[in-house]
This record gives C-alpha cells, sequence and structure tokens, in this order.
C-alpha cells in the first residue's frame, strides 16, 4: 500500500520533474520558447514566488506530501498552503498543487491525495478547500467534479497571431 510522509530533499528531482511536467501540460497552446522559458524559470519561480527549494519551504503555513510506493518509489506529491481568502477572508487550504507519476495514474492515488487534503483542513478546523486547475486538464477537472468542487472563477485569455 502507497503511503503519505513529509518531503524530504531527496525528493527534490522527481518533485521538478512532475510538477514541470504538470505545468508545461497546463500552458496548453504556447510556443516552443514559452515552453522552453518555463523550464528555464521553474525552480527560480518556486524559491522566489513560493519560498521552497530543494530543502523544503522557508516560511511556514505550507507543507508537501510524498506518495511512496512499497518498494519506496516516487508516486507524486500534494501541496497544500494555508491562506485567508484575499476577499472574504475565510480560513482556506489551497491545494496549490498535485500531481501522480504518468505510470501511476488511474489507480485512484488521485482521489487519495485529495482525500489527505481533507482529512488535514479536518484537522485544523478549516472549511474551505481551494483549487485552480488548467482549463485543458480534463482528467483533474473531473476528479475534482467527481469530489464535489465547484467552479467560481475562469481564467480566459486569447493568443492574437
Ligand atoms: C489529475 C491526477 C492527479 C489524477 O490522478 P489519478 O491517480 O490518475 O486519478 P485517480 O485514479 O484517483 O482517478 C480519479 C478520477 O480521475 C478521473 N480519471 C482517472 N483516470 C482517467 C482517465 N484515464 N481519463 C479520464 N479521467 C480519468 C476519473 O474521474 C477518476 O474517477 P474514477 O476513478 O471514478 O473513474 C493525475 O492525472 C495527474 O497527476 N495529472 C497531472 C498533474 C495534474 O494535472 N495535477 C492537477 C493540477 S490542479
Amino acid at each position: 500500500m502507497p503511503r503519505l510522509r513529509p518531503y524530504g530533499p531527496k525528493d527534490w528531482p522527481h518533485f521538478i520533474a512532475l510538477e514541470l511536467d504538470t505545468q508545461l501540460d497546463s500552458l496548453g497552446d504556447s510556443t516552443e520558447t514559452e515552453r522552453a522559458t518555463l523550464r528555464e524559470r521553474f525552480p527560480a519561480l518556486l524559491d522566489v514566488k513560493m519560498a521552497f527549494s530543494k530543502n523544503g519551504f522557508r516560511r511556514p503555513g505550507a507543507e508537501l506530501w510524498v506518495l511512496e510506493g512499497d518498494a519506496g518509489e516516487y508516486l507524486g506529491h500534494l501541496w497544500l498552503s494555508l491562506r485567508d481568502d484575499a476577499r472574504t477572508g475565510t480560513p482556506t487550504l489551497q491545494v496549490t498543487t498535485l500531481g501522480i507519476v504518468r505510470e501511476a495514474r488511474g489507480r485512484n492515488y488521485g482521489r487519495l491525495l485529495m482525500q489527505k487534503a481533507e482529512q488535514s483542513a479536518r484537522e485544523k478546523g478549516i472549511e474551505v478547500i481551494a483549487l485552480e486547475v488548467a482549463g485543458n486538464n480534463r482528467r483533474a477537472r473531473d476528479l475534482f467534479k467527481d469530489l464535489g468542487y465547484d467552479t467560481i472563477r475562469r481564467t480566459m485569455h486569447k493568443r492574437l497571431r
């Protein structure tokens, strides 16, 4: 049975590879230059914007869980952040990101990670879980919808050619 444990520095290459993969997929209709730029900037973005680097978080209020298989293999991760909703002040648990490695998808591990998010929110007395998902990410949207998440905002863009 896979188990969830806190992130450690040895997870860094796996975390970065899966997360970059997810971010690249979420770009949708993008140019090769944009993709190359994201690849190059990604670790620095995590460091500067999220205060996260190989050794972990530099500020409190966030947790990163790693899903590990029986043989210790990296199966996926779940990043949770505490924040108050900017408009309403409601304490919210943000699923900053989650991912399952490609070869392990479709085995209910994504569902398991989201159960962990709910459990963590309950333990903290938090009643709202929020997340952002790319419009082209059908699989993740289906999962969240099935778990009872509603869409409250859409971000739209148009590329002028
Ligand atoms: C989204 C993701 C986490 C789902 O994880 P997973 O382990 O494959 O999902 P599960 O096996 O738990 O399946 C949960 C639900 O996802 C959907 N799903 C799973 N496999 C699917 C497939 N091949 N096609 C379409 N939907 C699928 C179904 O709704 C499924 O529910 P079901 O089990 O009742 O059929 C995974 O696909 C992933 O890591 N994607 C890349 C990273 C990502 O998109 N993260 C989300 C960013 S917000």
